[in-house]
């Protein structure tokens, strides 16, 4: 089958002054060109799951495969090369570098990948356009709005064609309006196959998942995008 991901019996703990167990023994498999939801309250590991999914953390014990590779092997090898060019992560908190502008952020992600400069500012001046920024190009994050910061971090994230989007509340600070904009640049991706999980609170955009993932009590459930869990 085609899984993008295939996730197996994964346990993740944190060890503070005792053991919290975050995740445990969760096992799902997701296909290339699925548009996931995930759901769960506030501090059921949603984060946590998609750090593990980006190779920023490690799982406690269990296995995750991309392309049916272990991401313990490709940890080993070529982490830097897999992330930089197959997954891109849309932080919580979006992460976006202090001291260059919007287009530079945006820019300097696919400059890094190895495209040659004129076509790095073209690409990334097209899509902050079409994400509304046209008049923000040269702006410091500090001089943009949280839902503009928002949409600087989608458009680093999406500039590099990604195999797979993870997205950790993408929405959170925008407007309904911006919101459905962003929605509409999924489902543009999902039609070139690429893979996007994203964390919400927001269940009208959950709904509109092929299917959603909920996070309770550190298992997953899966249910039908267009039903509610
Ligand atoms: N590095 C860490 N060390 C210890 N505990 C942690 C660490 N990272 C996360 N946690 C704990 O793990 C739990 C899950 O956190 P996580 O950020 O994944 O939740 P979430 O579902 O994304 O919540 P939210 O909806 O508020 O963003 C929380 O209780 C958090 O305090
Ligand atoms: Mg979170």
């Amino acid at each position: 089958m085609n899984n993008i991901i295939e996730i197996k019996n994964l346990y993740k703990s944190f060890f503070l002054k005792k053991k919290i167990n975050i995740l445990k023994n969760i096992s799902v498999k997701i296909k290339k060109g699925d548009l996931v939801s995930l759901l769960g309250p506030s501090g059921s590991g949603k984060s946590t799951f998609l750090h593990l999914l980006a190779m920023l953390d490690r799982p406690t014990k269990g296995d995750i495969l991309f392309n049916k590779k272990k991401y313990s092997e490709i940890i080993n090898d070529d982490n830097h090369k897999v992330r930089g060019e197959k997954i891109s992560i849309i932080y919580q908190q979006n992460n976006l570098l202090s001291d260059f502008t919007a287009l530079e952020n945006v820019f300097i992600q696919l400059f890094s990948l190895g495209e040659d400069k004129d076509s790095s500012i073209k690409k990334s001046k097209k899509i902050l356009t079409d994400l509304g920024l046209k008049n923000r190009l040269n702006h410091f994050p500090s001089d943009l709005s949280g839902g503009e910061q928002q949409r600087v971090a989608i458009a680093r994230a999406f500039i590099t064609s990604p195999e797979l989007i993870l997205a950790d509340e993408p929405t959170g600070s925008l407007d309904t309006a911006n919101s459905n904009d962003i929605f509409n640049l999924f489902l543009k991706l999902k039609s070139k196959k690429t893979t996007i999980i994203y964390a919400t609170h927001n269940m009208q955009l959950a709904n509109r998942a092929d299917y959603k993932l909920s996070i309770i009590d550190g298992n997953i459930r899966r249910s039908n995008g267009k039903k509610s869990v």
